[in-house]
């Protein structure tokens, strides 16, 4: 595998720019290739089974252009198909993201935790297996909303609607009542609603996702693997999609190594 190969990123949207934008700060040295498989998009209300079939499709994709690490930039996609891409192909490594409630429930006073995720996040295996033992491990209540609808305003470009503030209260506002001193940002289509939310919560939340975390992981794994690129030649990026590039323009930064393309 070559160290100079890029590395690979799919998402069901542009969510997954969230997690390239912290893999790129981290390791600017890094080629990357993301894929937005936005003509699917949203992943969140789909079945395992689906899911499955579409991240395994997507790895295909980025296996195609010869990425030396796959980072599964999709709580949903994680959640429900990471065992089984790892299975299925073992020469490559897979780096995943989960919702960060593990940080959340050693830093929580009030022991109440607010999670903002898709439906298939929150009815996975995998999440119900780790929310269910911190529950009776440290004595966490999780207060899970599924964040039905936000990705669809947000691949439409309607990020800063009043359909986007009046959905934003429903979820949040139960989970304020409810005491939550932490919120579980669980998709990583969320980050970019930040500052709303940032408006509808009380300060003293603290509002935490994975992102930083996953490029810390994907940079640890490279290393491991010597695969840490380390060649000189200034690192090419590319954002590919297979339904709508104006939406990946939106969200791209100014930057002209970086080139959008269709799939
Ligand atoms: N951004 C993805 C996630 O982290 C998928 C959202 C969706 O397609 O529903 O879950």
């Amino acid at each position: 595998m070559k160290k100079q190969a890029p590395i690979g990123l799919f998402d069901s949207g542009v969510g997954g720019t969230t997690i390239w934008k912290e893999v790129v700060a981290l390791m600017p040295n890094e080629n990357t290739l993301f894929l937005a498989d936005n003509k699917n998009a949203p992943y969140g209300g789909k079945t395992k089974d689906e899911i499955i079939a579409l991240c395994e499709r997507n790895t295909e994709c980025l296996l195609n252009n010869d990425v030396k690490i796959i980072v599964l930039a999709c709580n949903t996609g994680t959640t429900n198909a990471i065992s089984y891409l790892r299975e299925k192909y073992r020469h490559i490594p897979f780096i995943g993201i989960e919702p960060a409630i593990k940080p959340a429930a050693l830093g929580s006073v009030t022991k109440k935790i607010g999670v903002l995720a898709t439906q298939g996040t929150l009815t996975s295996e995998l999440f119900q297996k780790n929310s269910n033992s911190l529950a009776q491990n440290n004595g966490i209540e999780f207060i899970e909303r599924v964040g039905e609808g936000l990705v669809k305003l947000i691949e439409s470009g309607k990020i800063n609607s009043p359909e986007m503030t009046i959905l934003l209260k429903k979820y949040l506002y139960p989970m304020v009542e409810e005491g939550i001193d932490y919120l579980v940002l669980g998709c990583t289509h969320y980050p970019y609603l930040l500052p709303q939310i940032k408006q509808l919560i009380p300060e003293n939340i603290q509002v935490i996702d994975s992102g930083y975390a996953v490029a810390r992981q994907t940079k640890n794994i490279l290393s491991q693997n010597q695969l840490l690129n380390d060649a000189t030649e200034k690192p090419k990026h590319r954002w590919l999609a297979n339904g709508n590039i104006e939406i990946l323009k939106e969200f791209a930064p100014d930057r002209n190594d970086l080139e959008i393309s269709m799939l």
